[in-house]
């Protein structure tokens, strides 16, 4: 089987940089592709901006920080994919564009074992492994966010995923990034997301009633449920576009109307309100919160 050591990734926002960090950091080569070099410019910064936040809590050496960074290669061009034995693709949760890097991705990658893993929230792994020849060779590794703190990984095996694919992503996933790994079924929203999107949505909707502030339903929750975060800052963290985009491939799956994306999270997505990442969302990033 042989272990994995040349690792790519597409897409550097708040989870590819996230993964690509924790590769590094386990001592893998890694290779990051961006859509421009800006992008790319971002999603280095954001890589060694965690990377000294773990040296300032002492969870990293000064040493073991730039060993990280220099295994890490950022690029515009995927055909720097070609010697990678495993590739986790992490841009937009957008299927158009996901299925078009998955076809460039099986032109592209040379070793006829190497796998084509997806970071996608809620898009089915068969559709992606369909835009391949070969299918057998694609899983889903769902990370969390932040990847570097969060302990969790689903496994999403699609019906044509091979065994030892899956084996070999679940052992890269545990043995080598040191996650807990649960197996998920190839339906939107695998575990997590089919209970938490529903959650967040509802708080939302609670909002757009005028029901309550955010505050109140934050602190609702984290003080009278024991949740590190609220359900609004925690739509903040994780990207109002990628909340709806996720629950719209939910909504198109289950037709069920607890996923359909209610209109204010449509409005703020419109507004360009994507939350922390956008410096604004239910809450104000701006004056440094
Ligand atoms: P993001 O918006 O922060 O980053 C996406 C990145 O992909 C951007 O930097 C963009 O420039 C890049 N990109 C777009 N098209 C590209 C292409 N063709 N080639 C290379 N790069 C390209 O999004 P985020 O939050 O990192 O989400 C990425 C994926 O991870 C999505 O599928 C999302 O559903 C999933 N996900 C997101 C979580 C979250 O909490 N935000 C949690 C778990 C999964």
């Amino acid at each position: 089987m042989g272990d994995i050591t040349r690792i790519g990734v597409i897409g550097a926002g708040l989870m590819g940089s996230g993964i690509a960090e924790v590769a590094a950091r386990a001592g893998r080569d890694v290779v990051v592709v961006e859509a421009n070099a800006a992008a790319a410019d971002a999603g280095r910064e954001r890589i060694e901006k965690s990377l000294a936040r773990g040296v300032e809590k002492g969870k990293l050496s000064a040493e073991d920080r730039d060993a990280a960074l220099g295994r890490l290669t950022f690029t515009t061009d995927m055909e720097a994919c070609s010697d990678r034995e495993l590739v986790v693709e992490a841009i937009a949760e957008n299927e158009a564009l996901k299925l078009e890097v998955f076809g460039k991705l099986d032109r592209i990658v040379q070793s006829k074992d190497a796998i084509l893993a997806s970071n996608t929230s809620s898009l089915p792994i068969m559709r992606l492994a369909m835009a391949t020849q070969r299918p057998e060779y694609v899983v889903g590794l769902h990370f969390f966010n932040p990847v570097p703190v969060q302990k969790l990984v689903e496994l999403i095996p699609s019906l044509l995923t091979g065994e030892e694919t899956a084996k070999r992503a679940e052992a890269f996933a545990s043995e080598v990034l040191g996650k807990t790994v649960i197996k998920a079924p190839d339906r939107a929203g695998f575990v997590v997301n089919a209970l938490l999107v529903p959650y967040l949505l509802s708080a939302i909707r609670m909002v757009e009633a005028g029901h309550a502030t955010p505050e109140d339903i934050d602190n609702g929750m984290v003080l009278g449920c024991a949740h590190p975060m609220g359900p609004l800052r925690l739509t903040d963290l994780v990207g109002l576009d990628t909340t709806m985009a996720v629950a719209e491939s939910m909504y198109a799956e289950y037709k069920e109307p607890l996923y359909a994306p209610p209109p204010l999270l449509r409005r703020m997505v419109e507004a360009g309100l994507y939350g922390k990442k956008s410096g604004r969302g239910f809450y104000d990033y701006t004056r440094g919160e």
